[in-house]
């Protein structure tokens, strides 16, 4: 606006300073033309202004850093009202006010988002005021979940305690497993209910002991399905990376291996994990090593012990090349129950759609048959890759709309073109050792899941 009009504008509403509509224009003017200070003046006088001139009222307070006049504009529950007022709560300090308005803000516009204004007004909140007033914010606290530490000796070289990290991301059931309706209901029989009933096996003379060993392609849910069983039984759950047991081995420091067991124990009823048991129990890969010998036979040891006495500690084993675990661990009393977790057919790939779509802002009408059938071959981890792909487009999609933009099969259709499925591979490995060398019988289920999908 240059000078000419400024000076009609001012003269205009100095003949009637009771049309709001031109003195805003006239402080809009004002702000841009670098005088704040009189465009405010202007502004707190105004009277009768609708929502969105007190939004563009309170964004010229704001600009001449009057966040306490920029307020007095700023009482409509609209997110971009409540947004203003979060970044004005910032400058008057104020950062509970502020943090609970940019939530709502958020909440009802997420494409607004702006991390550095959150956690100015949050990193604010927990160093000035702390106490019960935070009580709800507790969120934005990174809190470290309280790692478990297994009383096992320090060993010789003075290493500190092995650490075993307990489980604490919030419990999942069956209901957050896609499908797999098959897998469930054995597991359910083989695992879960002579894990409930200790006593009633007894009678029979027979021992739950022994742990499973759950095999399948990649990113099928072998984990997840663990962690679930966990879960199912409301048991604790101990997820142990190998390398982390190896490393106790290397410290020369055995001992923790069996603290770990024992911890298990103590804190039964609970689930102890071994992800990508290959890594331990790989065959040959050992020999010769005395660490990794050493480590092997003392695993066995454990598990051994372990199952006499095991109640209310359930083991599971985990690996997506079952072909390269010793046989030794296969012995009764050891990973003696074997579970194929395979990859999802038609009905699991729906479910799994539904349970990764599910909370996040998609259109109505999705055809999750559609996509079902157009990913065949591909795992769950494929298709939690596509959903997040889909919604990274929808993201991009509502950064250029400024508002929310849902989720939407154009989306999703272009998020299955960029990802190929993964679990072909595996299945052409696994066929040749289920064929050639099904010893015992152990890749039954394989064969019959190869067979039933004409493979
Ligand atoms: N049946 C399913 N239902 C829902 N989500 C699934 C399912 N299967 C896989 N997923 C998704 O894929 C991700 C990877 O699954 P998970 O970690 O259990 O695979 P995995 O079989 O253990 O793979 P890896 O052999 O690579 O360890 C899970 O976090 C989950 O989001
Ligand atoms: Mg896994």
């Amino acid at each position: 606006m240059d000078k000419t009009t400024l000076d009609s504008l001012r003269l205009a509403y100095s003949q009637s300073p009771e049309n709001a509509t031109l003195g805003l224009l006239l402080a809009k003017g004002l702000a841009d033309s670098g005088a704040p200070k009189e465009a405010v003046e202007i502004v707190v006088k105004l009277r009768g202004l609708g929502d969105a001139d007190k939004l563009a009222a309170a964004r010229i307070a704001l600009v001449a850093n009057e966040p306490k006049q920029a307020l007095a504009f700023l009482d409509a529950e609209t997110a971009d009202a409540l947004f203003l007022k979060a970044k004005a709560c910032l400058l008057t300090l104020d950062h509970l006010t502020g943090l609970t308005a940019y939530k709502k803000a958020v909440a009802l516009n997420p494409a607004l988002e702006d991390q550095q204004l959150m956690q100015s007004l949050s990193s604010s909140v927990t160093e000035a005021k702390g106490g019960d007033n935070v009580v709800g914010f507790k969120v934005i606290k990174n809190e470290r979940p309280p790692a478990v530490t297994a009383d096992g000796d320090d060993g010789e070289f003075g290493q500190k305690p092995a650490v075993i990290a307990e489980d604490n991301s919030p419990p999942i059931t069956f209901a957050e497993v896609g499908s797999l309706d098959e897998v469930k209901k054995i597991i359910t029989r083989k695992i879960i209910l002579p894990f409930q009933k200790p006593e009633l096996l007894a009678k029979y003379k027979r021992s739950a002991g022994g742990g499973v060993l759950m095999y399948g392609p990649p990113g099928c849910g072998k984990t997840l399905m663990a962690r679930a069983t966990a879960g199912e039984c409301k048991a604790k759950f101990y997820n142990v990376a190998i390398s982390d047991v190896l490393d106790m081995w290397l410290g020369n420091s055995e001992k923790r291996l069996h603290a770990l067991f024992e911890q298990a124990r103590r804190t039964a009823p609970s689930v102890l994990f071994f992800d990508e048991l290959e890594g331990l129990a790989g065959k040959r890969q050992y020999e010769g090593a005395s660490a990794g010998s050493r480590a092997i036979s003392q695993f066995l040891t454990e598990m051994d012990g372990f199952s006499k006495n095991n109640a209310g500690v359930l083991i599971i084993g985990a690996t997506n090349v079952p072909w390269a675990v010793d046989a030794a661990f296969r012995r009764p009393g050891r990973f003696d129950r074997v579970q194929f977790i395979p990859p999802p057919d038609l009905d699991a790939r729906r479910a799994i759609f539904e349970i990764h779509l599910a909370k996040r802002p998609i259109e109505d009408k999705l055809d999750l048959n559609l996509l079902a059938k157009s990913t065949s071959g591909f795992s769950g981890a494929d298709i939690e890759h596509v959903v997040d792909t889909a919604c990274d487009l929808a993201i991009e999609d509502a950064l250029d709309a400024g508002k929310e933009i849902p989720v939407s099969m154009k989306h999703l259709s272009a998020a299955v073109r960029e990802q190929k499925p993964t679990t072909a591979e595996w299945l052409a490995t696994v066929r040749n050792y289920a064929r050639y060398s099904n010893e015992g019988g152990q890749y039954d289920e394989v064969l019959e899941f190869l067979n039933r999908h004409g493979k």
